[in-house]
This record gives C-alpha cells, structure tokens and sequence, in this order.
C-alpha cells in the first residue's frame, strides 16, 4: 500500500499515517511514563510492559506481509508536525472486521475535544482502507474518556463482558460498541 492511501490530513489538521519505525521510541516513552493507575485503568497490565522495549524490527517485520494480510495496523497522529497519539488496529479480516483503540501520548492534548474532532475522520478512513463491515471497541468500563468520546459520537454500548487476560492486558470489564458503515455513512 503506498503511503498516500494510508495517509489523510483531516479537517482540523491532524495528519493521520501508518506508523513507522521512528514511532516506537515515542510510544515506548508514553507507556514507561504513565502510571500504574492510569494503566490499569486502561486494563494494561504495568508489570507486563516495565522496562520493555518494543522490536525494533516490528513495522518492517510487518510490511513483508501484504497488507491486506496483516492482523494488525498501527496508525500515528501528527499535529503541525509533531507526533501525539496512536491507533492501533488489531484482529483485522479485511473485507470484514477489525478492533479499534487509541491513544492520546501527551497528556495536556486529552480533555480539549481532539479525538471527538478526528474521530469520525479516522474511523470513516479505516473503514473505507480496509473495506470494513464492522469496527469494534472494547475500552474498559472504568476507563471514562474513550466511553465518553464513543457515547459522543452517537455509539450505543451493545454489550458488556469481562475480557480475560491476554498479551499486555489484564482481564477486564469491557463495554462493546460497534461501528457499522450505516452508522458512518449517517450525516452528523
Ligand atoms: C481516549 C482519548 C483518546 C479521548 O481523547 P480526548 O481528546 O481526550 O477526548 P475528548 O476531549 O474529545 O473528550 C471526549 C469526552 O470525554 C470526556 N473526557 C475526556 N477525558 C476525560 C476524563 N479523564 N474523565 C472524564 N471525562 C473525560 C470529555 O469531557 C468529553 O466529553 P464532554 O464533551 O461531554 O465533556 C484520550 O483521552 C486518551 O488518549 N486517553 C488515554 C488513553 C486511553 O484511555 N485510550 C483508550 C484505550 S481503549
């Protein structure tokens, strides 16, 4: 895939791209620095990610995959040229369904409305990349501002679960919404 077709500058300037090699020394940053709170509050389980570097060879071990193919996807958010957030999706069947969650890196940036603005964008995006039915998010019942942003954008919780533990994450309570192209085609 060439980088344009991943690449979207939205409406309120937020260049939106794959992620690349570059961006993993920021995002180990993000995790190392954010507290036990703030990461179980996530479900992330701290002892699992303390003092943990991620593969430096990950995204080139991932582009040897067409990326039709790949489970995963990582995406970076730049604003006027700096790097401030992620989304990552993950359980990808192209044509089909993918996971969807995201993050904000600094914190200063979370609370003012930026993600309710490049939401939408980001989601339509995805959706039309990878030719999507479904976009699922499971944030953490617990986890207020990523239930708050769905709820805002017109989601409806469908279900709530417990989740049980898996890679980096504790079992956790999940509220699960679903993302349809009905629901993204809907002028808002
Ligand atoms: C989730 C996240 C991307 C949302 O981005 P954001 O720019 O902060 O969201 P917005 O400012 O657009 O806020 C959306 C709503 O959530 C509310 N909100 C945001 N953070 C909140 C918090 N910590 N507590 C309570 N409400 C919060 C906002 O007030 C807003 O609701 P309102 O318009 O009714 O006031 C961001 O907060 C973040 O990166 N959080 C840490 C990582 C995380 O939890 N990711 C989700 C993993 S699934």
């Amino acid at each position: 895939m060439s980088e344009t077709q991943t690449q979207l500058l939205t409406k309120s300037g937020i260049l939106i791209r794959e992620m690349n090699e570059g961006d993993l020394a920021p995002q180990d940053a993000y995790f190392e620095g954010a507290s036990d709170e703030f990461l179980i509050r996530m479900g992330v389980d701290p002892s699992k990610i303390r003092g943990k570097k991620s593969n430096p060879n990950h995204y080139a071990e991932a582009r040897k995959i067409p990326w039709r193919e790949r489970p995963t996807f990582g995406f970076a958010f730049e604003q006027n040229g700096k790097l401030i957030g992620g989304s990552a999706l993950k359980g990808i069947v192209y044509g089909d369904r993918a996971d969807v969650h995201g993050h904000l890196w600094d914190e200063s940036l979370r609370g003012k409305g930026l993600a309710t603005g490049l939401a939408l964008e980001y989601l339509r995006h995805v959706f039309n990349l990878f030719e999507l039915k479904t976009l699922i998010a499971e944030p953490s019942v617990g986890n207020i501002a990523p239930n708050k942003l769905l709820q805002k954008l017109g989601l409806k919780i469908v279900d709530t679960y417990e989740i049980p533990a898996s890679g980096i994450l504790l079992p956790r309570n999940a509220n699960r919404y679903e993302i349809t192209r009905e629901f993204l085609d809907f002028d808002r």
